[in-house]
């Protein structure tokens, strides 16, 4: 049997992860999940009652895909309820087989998030962990926005940020980390084209 090819991608918030995830899934045909928005989906699943931890575990364990489909967990709201449930090891726990399915599927799969090279594809032949200065990631977040439409100011987008690293590293399950074997890819000063160049020579090789 043939090892499933997992391309794994890790990094802080607005790293470009997320965009590079998805371009490496096009180029190579894989399957891919955003596993911040499983954690959205539960967050905002219980956004009026988001200090109750019961709830958000039983929102968890009753975790439905179609939930992803939501306009919602794109925005800011829902990325901040993201980074509070998902400091709850059981609401982890119950969100790690789903994410293993997914990442089992041939003819192979991207996921992007915290901890997919650390907990949950530690055996995937390809690790990233894209990163950049805050200051580069709030002000790449803040055009974003504005070209959402979003009024945003930098100060609150940079503080935002600041705050989403703290408690997505300082967390007791599953912190951000790099993971063992992980190529640290440091996209500063770097365009999406050579973010791209830069990871697939990395990746080509070992999968
Ligand atoms: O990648 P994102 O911005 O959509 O993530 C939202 C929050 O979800 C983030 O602050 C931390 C959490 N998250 C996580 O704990 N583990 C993951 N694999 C992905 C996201």
């Amino acid at each position: 049997m043939t090892s499933p090819k997992i391309i794994a991608v890790d990094g802080p918030a607005a790293s470009g992860k997320g965009t590079l995830a998805a371009k490496l899934a096009r180029h190579f045909g894989f399957h891919f999940l955003d596993t911040g928005l499983l954690y959205r989906a539960v967050g905002y699943q219980v956004r009026d009652a988001i200090g109750d931890r019961d709830a958000a575990i039983a929102a968890a364990r009753a975790f439905d895909p179609a939930w992803l489909t939501q306009p919602e967990l794109r925005g800011d709201e829902a990325a901040r309820l993201a980074s509070q449930i998902s400091a709850i090891p059981e609401v982890r726990t119950a969100l790690l087989d789903f994410q293993r399915r997914f990442a089992a599927q041939p003819p192979g799969a991207v996921l992007d998030g915290r901890d997919i090279g650390t907990v949950i594809c530690p055996d995937a032949p390809a690790k990233l962990y894209v990163t950049a200065d805050v200051e580069v990631r709030a002000q790449r977040r803040l055009k974003e926005l504005q070209g959402r439409g979003v009024v945003s100011i930098y100060a609150a987008v940079l503080q935002d940020l600041i705050d989403r690293d703290t408690r997505d590293s300082a967390r007791s399950a599953a912190p951000l980390k790099v993971a063992d074997g992980a190529f640290v890819l440091d996209t500063s000063a770097l365009n999406a084209d050579e973010v791209f160049e830069a990871a697939l020579s990395w990746i080509t090789p070992r999968i």
